[in-house]
């Protein structure tokens, strides 16, 4: 008789040859962002699924405890995307159970508006108004300068991202937040392996995001993390992903507390199944086994990944040195080690190059080019259309000059060594056909 443990082995065969054969291709592009993996990962779904359990297991565990280590904080929680990290992230901080330090309706949160919007539509959602400070072009990051500007009697958060991988000013953020008693919340979803003075960004907040959607530097499919050292803090967060409920047993276990029938909550009836109670406003917002069984064995390859992302913005700033009076090239904080996400450009005021005829020529040349996301959020539709109540604090000139002449190609492990000579050769060529006496 054929035992699990020979039809699994014959099951991990196919799927090394499948890959092997059939997913196993060179791309011809030069991608802004994509998932690198091998038959590792699809061997890890395969045996997510024969387990036949699906919901949160044994890899979002192995997953959950891995993510924790890496970043050095003592908790790490699964979630379906990066999105709803920074929604559990921020909904948490509203909590009944964080009492005077609660944030509220009415109160304000200090964020930047060149990013990604839901960055910041947890803090519209929770109606709470968020004060944007302008960014530094060169960073792309917050300019520390502005925060003192944007304080008020109502701030009680900040909530930031580290642009494009390149982590902020920790610093002078987490300086600000200590002396304000401010709420940090770090969006490291563009981020991950970045360090700041020799720890990991996502170690500094009170709460990081993380997402690994396959345009991250690791993926899962879709899905996102949370990470804090606050214990009180994880287990509201568990509660808000998990329809809002008080019982903390994992998904599949019953009566961790022992007392699962002895508790006395609300104005339920004393004894009331303790499965049934819910604490918090929650969602679902629940991954899958399986999409965890991709992120493990992703997670044994993030070093390597950091590695060639490093390796491929130094030969960019090499090899784009020579249009430095036609670009802006991106700087770091002295005491940051940015895991880049992309390798962000800027065209100088007056260097005579329409940013869209240079994407439109990469775009035609297979080289992959994004805008830094929203560019400025606040002159989005979804802004103007919904009345979004927000102040700036200052002026967003910086914000506004990245909307209009900043864009970023790939630095991720698809692209090697001949892809970013094509990506110098092809823009010096554009760069040329556009305007011949560029340099
Ligand atoms: C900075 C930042 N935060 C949040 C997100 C949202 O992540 P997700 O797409 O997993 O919802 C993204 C998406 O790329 C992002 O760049």
């Amino acid at each position: 008789m054929r035992t699990e443990k020979d039809v699994k082995k014959d099951i991990n065969k196919l799927v090394e040859e499948y890959f092997r054969l059939f997913l196993d291709k060179k791309r011809k592009d030069i991608p802004v962002s994509g998932k690198k993996y091998d038959s590792q990962e699809l061997k890890y779904i395969v045996d997510a699924a024969l387990d036949g359990w699906w919901t949160e297991g044994r890899y979002t565990t192995e997953f959950e405890k891995k993510l924790a280590k890496y970043i050095g904080v003592k908790h790490a929680i699964v979630v379906n995307s990066g999105s709803s990290a920074n929604l559990a992230a921020f909904t948490a901080l509203t909590s009944p159970k964080l009492k005077e330090k609660r944030i509220r309706k009415g109160d304000e949160v200090i964020t930047v508006a060149a990013g990604f919007p839901t960055t910041v539509n947890p803090i519209i959602q929770a109606g709470c108004t968020p004060v944007f400070c302008d960014v530094e072009v060169e960073t792309l990051d917050v300019d520390v300068k502005q925060l003192k500007n944007a304080l008020s009697k109502k701030t009680k958060a900040v909530f930031l991202a580290h642009t494009l991988g390149n982590p902020f000013n920790l610093d002078e953020v987490t300086r600000f937040c200590r002396k304000h008693d401010l709420w940090l919340l770090e969006d490291n979803c563009d981020a991950l392996g970045s360090e700041y003075k020799g720890k990991h960004t996502g170690s500094f907040g009170d709460i990081a995001t993380y997402s690994f959607y396959p345009a991250h530097h690791i993926t899962m499919g879709e899905g996102g993390a949370l990470t804090t050292d606050d214990d009180l803090l994880a287990k509201i967060i568990r509660s808000i992903r998990d329809w809002g409920r008080d019982c903390w047993c994992r998904t599949g276990v019953d009566n961790s507390c022992g007392k699962r029938y002895d508790w006395k909550h609300g104005k339920l009836p004393f004894g009331y199944d303790h499965k049934y109670v819910y604490s918090e406003v929650g969602y679902n917002l629940k991954n899958t086994d399986l999409n965890a069984a991709i992120a493990v064995a992703q997670m044994d390859k993030l070093s390597g990944f950091i590695k060639v992302r490093e390796k491929n913005f130094k030969l960019l700033s090499k090899g784009l040195k020579k249009f430095e009076k036609t670009f802006i090239l991106p700087k770091s904080e002295k005491d940051a080690k940015p895991s880049w996400f992309g390798y962000p450009l800027t065209l100088r005021k007056n260097c005579g190059f329409k940013r869209e005829d240079i994407l439109k020529a990469l775009n035609s040349k297979k080289i992959g080019t994004r805008l830094l996301f929203a560019g400025n959020i606040t002159k989005q539709p979804y802004f103007i259309e919904n009345k979004v109540r927000y102040r700036v604090a200052g002026n967003l000139k910086n914000t506004d000059y990245i909307m209009e002449n900043t864009f970023w190609i790939g630095v991720n492990p698809l692209v090697d060594k001949k892809g970013i000579n094509t990506v110098v050769a092809c823009l010096e060529e554009t760069l040329d056909s556009l305007s011949p006496v560029f340099k």
